[in-house]
């Protein structure tokens, strides 16, 4: 059951704020999502005021005992309602009035030399924190189901392309591959962030710092922390795990989008070398014959929400004033947003991926002879023509097939070796048009060989096992 208006503040106040100013003032609808961490934040609050004897032990068992209600009433009331009924102002406001109705007199000591600016700092990074860990893990078992497909289809050759033409011939494998390094990128980005955002505010009041001894590294430990902020003008500011976070989520969001991109067009008719299950398209309204590509497309605008999110924040933080300034109460409403966002988008790329069939005979038609110019010109290499007069020798011949009306393949050995008598005999020549043969060339690390993209598979495989 909700409590009646509790007010944190108002002693000095004669009238209420305005409905107006409390719609745009109260955070609660956002951040009671952090109601878990509040509840963590109080307890180890009060354990360390009571440790470092500014609590008596019957005041904070009152308080442990009275969080562990909130806890129960909290959570009945959510999940029946998706929301709080109280009419506080925001979670750290909600939990204390209702500890009042739970600890009687001993809730009044809890906020002892604490200050909401310190807690909402606090909640934060104590969410983030899991969030981060969340992320991560959506994103290694998407990099799972990529490598399951990466060493499944490592057979599979189709066309790569650059500026969107056809390019050179690839193991589909690696193209897979390709999307999946960025994606390990990412994590390792959330894995180094989570060192600055594991750090306690707790205990730097409004600004100035706790004026009780406290030992705040005991509580950080406490909370789960790796270490304190090192000022507390500093913790109450600070926002920029926040702001980290945003820009990892956007540029991951830009991983996705790319991936999403090419997925797309290689489904549609033209291209035709993957379908999506039934699970993973959409119908249209109007044409009973479509199967429409909309997760990925959703996941391909979300990266535009997710770099506005991102820009948006910063452009809250610019020029702020030292310390706590009510600006900062966004931060959550974007970090939930676009966490939200992100995860969705996680999960369906992932599912697309996994539960898609490739046509690896489509992706083999659409390989055609021009596509090993680049190795005829390698051909060349290999038997002493300076690459440069072997590129124009190859482009003459493209331009004598074209007059024939022939393709590379199809046009006669004579023509080749009147060209340029490198070209060698008949039998060797006819070697170079293999796509097989064409991919196997590229043995260097990072190349798209059989051995190059296992390589590649085995070292993300390492990777996730660490
Ligand atoms: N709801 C606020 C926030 O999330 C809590 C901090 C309020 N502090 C203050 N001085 N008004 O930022």
């Amino acid at each position: 059951m909700a409590t009646e208006s509790y007010k944190l503040w108002g002693g000095m106040f004669s009238e209420e704020p305005c409905s107006a100013l409390r719609r745009l003032n109260d955070s609660l609808p956002v951040d009671c999502r952090l109601y878990r961490e509040d509840l963590r934040g109080s307890r180890a609050w009060a354990a360390e005021l009571h440790a470092s004897g500014h609590l008596t032990a019957v005041d904070h068992r009152d308080i442990q005992t009275g969080l562990d209600k909130v806890e129960a009433e909290l959570e009945a009331e959510l999940s029946q309602h998706g929301r709080l009924l109280d009419s506080a102002e925001d979670i750290h406001s909600a939990v204390e009035g209702r500890l009042r109705a739970h600890a009687g007199a001993a809730a009044l000591r809890l906020h002892t030399a604490r200050s909401r600016n310190d807690q909402s700092a606090t909640d934060t990074r104590l969410w983030m924190l899991g969030a981060l860990e969340a992320v991560q893990r959506e994103l290694k078992d998407m990099i799972t189901v990529m490598l399951k497909r990466a060493e499944l289809e490592i057979d599979i050759i189709a066309p790569g392309y650059t500026h969107l033409q056809r390019a050179q011939p690839i193991r589909w494998s690696h193209f897979l591959l390709s999307h999946t390094w960025a994606l390990r990128d990412d994590v390792a980005r959330l894995k180094e962030q989570t060192g600055r955002a594991s750090r306690s505010p707790l205990g730097s009041g409004a600004l100035a710092g706790c004026a009780l001894g406290i030992d705040r590294s005991r509580l950080a430990q406490r909370l789960g922390f790796r270490d304190v902020t090192p000022n507390s003008m500093y913790a109450v500011s600070c926002r920029d795990h926040v702001v980290e976070f945003l820009n990892t989520a956007s540029l991951c969001g830009v991983h996705l989008s790319r991936l999403a991109e090419d997925l797309i067009i290689y489904s549609t008719q033209e291209f035709g070398f993957v379908k999506f299950t039934d699970e993973f398209s959409t119908g249209s309204s109007l044409m009973p014959q479509k199967r429409n590509p909309d997760g990925l497309e959703l996941v391909r605008g979300a990266a535009g929400l997710l770099m506005g999110d991102a820009f948006a924040f910063s452009c809250v933080l610019k020029g702020l004033p030292s310390t706590y300034n009510k600006d900062l109460q966004s931060d959550k409403e974007l970090l939930f947003r676009s966490y939200d966002k992100l995860m969705q988008c996680i999960k369906v790329a992932s599912g697309c991926i996994d539960t898609m069939s490739v046509d690896s005979a489509k992706a083999l038609s659409c390989l055609e002879p021009s596509m090993l110019a680049t190795d005829l010109a390698h051909w060349l290499v290999r038997r002493g023509v300076p690459f440069r007069a072997a590129h124009h020798t190859v482009g003459a011949v493209l331009r004598r097939a074209q007059e024939l009306g022939v393709d590379l393949q199809a046009m006669p050995h004579a023509e080749y070796v009147a060209i340029c008598p490198e070209f060698g005999s008949e039998e060797e020549l006819r070697s170079v048009f293999s796509w097989e043969a064409s991919v196997e060339q590229y043995t260097t690390a990072g190349g798209t060989a059989r051995a190059a993209v296992q390589d590649q598979i085995d070292q993300l495989k390492a990777w996730l096992a660490e």
